[in-house]
């Protein structure tokens, strides 16, 4: 049997009790997370769209004990990041992204598309400096951080999202170049404690109907 879709409603209320269920978790439990289970986490959260279908996220998957340690120095003594089996970086690297632009042309498009892919590309970032279109690229990163953050819930993990570290610091750790951008970083393992229950502006407080 391949691939039998759930029923609409059922995939509904999957992704709706993902939603509710996600809450930030700080401790957990020991022992390591299995690759192919990362793997997926991943494989779901690079399912995310992106403008032009860039995708210029990249992830380092942190599970060296010591590595850990410096990255939670580099996190001001954080412990989520040593308490947790595995941490995942996810970060956007712009330039890496326009240098390979033609490998995210969709395939059915052929040899027109990876040019069109090219040229796209060349004329909108080529005049930009590292930095403006580094911001752009961020923008797509974070909107896989925020598929990342409800893949590792519905694989019954649980994580805690940190912009709290010198970004400096953890290039320099993870060998990264200088033009890359984090979204963040993901300390992930199975709950050891329950966090803080929602707590969110109300609809109204955030909306505006016209
Ligand atoms: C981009 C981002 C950065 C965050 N940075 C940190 C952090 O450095 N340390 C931390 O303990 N929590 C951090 N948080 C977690 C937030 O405090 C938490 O998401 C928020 O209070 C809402 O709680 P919830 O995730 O349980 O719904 C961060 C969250 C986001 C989305």
């Amino acid at each position: 049997m391949t691939n039998v879709a759930l029923p609409e409603t059922d995939q509904a209320q999957a992704i709706t009790d993902i939603i509710e269920s996600r809450r930030s978790i700080r401790r957990f439990e020991s022992g390591p997370i299995p690759e192919a289970d990362l793997r997926e986490m991943l494989r779901l959260a690079g399912l995310a769209p992106s403008a032009w279908n860039a995708q210029t996220w990249r992830f380092v998957v942190v599970q060296d004990p010591a590595l850990k340690e410096q990255l939670q120095a580099a996190a001001y003594g954080q412990p989520q990041v040593t308490n947790a089996p595995a941490v995942i970086v996810v970060y956007s690297d712009m330039e890496d992204t326009l240098q390979t632009a033609e490998d995210t042309a969709h395939p059915g498009m052929g040899e027109a598309g990876r040019s069109q892919q090219r040229q796209t590309f060349d004329g909108a970032f080529g005049a930009q400096d590292v930095a403006q279109r580094g911001q752009w690229g961020l923008a797509q990163a974070n909107i896989a951080f925020g598929f990342l953050m409800l893949a590792v819930r519905g694989l019954g993990y649980d994580g805690v999202p940190m912009l709290g570290f010198d970004p400096a610091k953890v290039r320099e750790l993870l060998d990264l170049p200088e033009h890359v951008q984090f979204a963040g970083i993901y300390p992930v393992g199975k709950r050891a404690e329950e966090g803080f229950s929602h707590h969110r502006h109300s609809v109204d407080r955030v909306t505006t109907w016209k």
